[in-house]
């Protein structure tokens, strides 16, 4: 019987030393020390003993019974801190990672080129004003002396809501707004979107960015709009850059102009940039015709004034060097984060 005990004992410790899973220790508790245990059924045996061999046994057995209940709650402290060091590594937080960056954004070219812009304008005394995109026809067209059936109402042609009501083709229907609400002298700038029925290419869309300006005062004339529009042009392309102004047709300016640079390219040489020419061409203006004074009730014999409109794409287009005008629209961020 005591060959017994030591095997057991020997057995239990070796299968103790292997369990690693709290079920597996439950299982070999029952088996060893449970009500209907080994150990258990042994000392149940003892009767059968003689006396002599009963306490020897006895003692043995307690022995054996106390190291196999200190394995097993050895075994259960091993699992227990076992348990608790993979839950650290689980929970563990490596504050020396990187945290995930967040993309900041950049400003649009668009942006980048109405904010020059109106830098330049503000620095010469002009206000910046806002108007309707969704505009009655009177100020797109009629208050600037395009009345119904006038041709160049075709020229812009654009999405109409009613009769009267359009996407504004041109940002001037803010000059007419303007003058109704403010007296001379008057000096604005108006940046905004404008729309017109055109088919998209590399140098056209429906939709694009005009900066109307408008001054009225009394004695304004042709050689005021030159020296501010050649000193926007110095200030915007670079000191060297002279301007030309070649006859046009607005119907609310007369006389009007449209007004080129010398290519900051090649510097007037001619190059890809100028199509050869020498000359960009940036804006539309001219000296503010008397029946647009009219309209806004502005007397014509004591004020005048000039107008000009400036494409925003155009020059974002010239001042980053970016040869199609639909990338400004197509919001890719490869493109657009290479301005700031
Ligand atoms: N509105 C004109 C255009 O869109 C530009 C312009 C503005 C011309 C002001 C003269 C005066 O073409």
């Amino acid at each position: 019987m005591k060959e017994k005990l030591d095997e057991i004992l020997g057995r239990a410790i070796r299968e103790l030393d292997q369990a690693d899973q709290p079920q597996r220790l439950e299982e070999l508790r029952v088996a060893y020390t449970g009500k209907k245990g080994e150990l258990t059924s042994i000392l149940r045996g003892m009767g059968s003993l003689s006396p002599e061999e009963r306490p020897v046994i006895g003692a043995r057995a307690n022995e054996v019974r106390a190291k196999i209940e200190a394995k097993l709650a050895e075994a259960a402290a091993r699992m227990k801190k076992k348990e608790e060091e993979r839950r650290l590594a689980g929970e563990t937080i490596d504050v020396t990672v990187p945290g995930t960056p967040c993309r900041i954004g950049s400003r649009h070219p668009l942006t980048l080129v109405r904010r020059e812009i109106e830098d330049i304008f503000t620095s010469m005394g002009f206000s910046v004003a806002e108007g309707p995109e969704v505009e009655f026809g009177y100020y797109n067209f009629d208050a600037l002396n395009t009345p119904a059936n006038h041709p160049a109402r075709d020229v812009q042609d654009t999405f109409y809501f009613s009769d009267n009501m359009l996407l504004r083709t041109q940002t001037s229907s803010v000059q007419a707004r303007f003058m109704e609400n403010h007296k001379p002298p008057l000096r604005m700038i108006c940046p905004g979107a404008v729309y017109r029925s055109d088919d998209v290419d590399a140098t056209h869309s429906p939709f694009f960015h005009q900066i109307e300006g408008l001054i009225v005062d009394r004695n304004i004339g042709l050689s005021d709009l030159k020296g501010a529009l050649t000193q926007f042009s110095q200030m915007f392309f670079g000191p060297e850059t002279r301007v030309r102004f070649r006859p046009h047709h607005f119907p609310f300016t007369e006389p009007s102009a449209e007004m080129d640079v010398s290519c900051f390219a090649c510097g007037g040489a001619g190059c890809r940039l100028c199509k050869g020419e020498g000359w960009i061409e940036i804006l539309g203006a001219g000296v503010v015709h008397p029946n647009v004074l009219r309209m806004a009730g502005i007397d014509p014999e004591i004020y005048s004034g000039y107008a000009f409109g400036i494409g925003q794409e155009r020059l974002a287009l010239l001042k980053y060097k970016i040869d199609d005008m639909r990338l400004l629209f197509e919001n890719d961020t490869r493109f657009l984060h290479q301005f700031y």
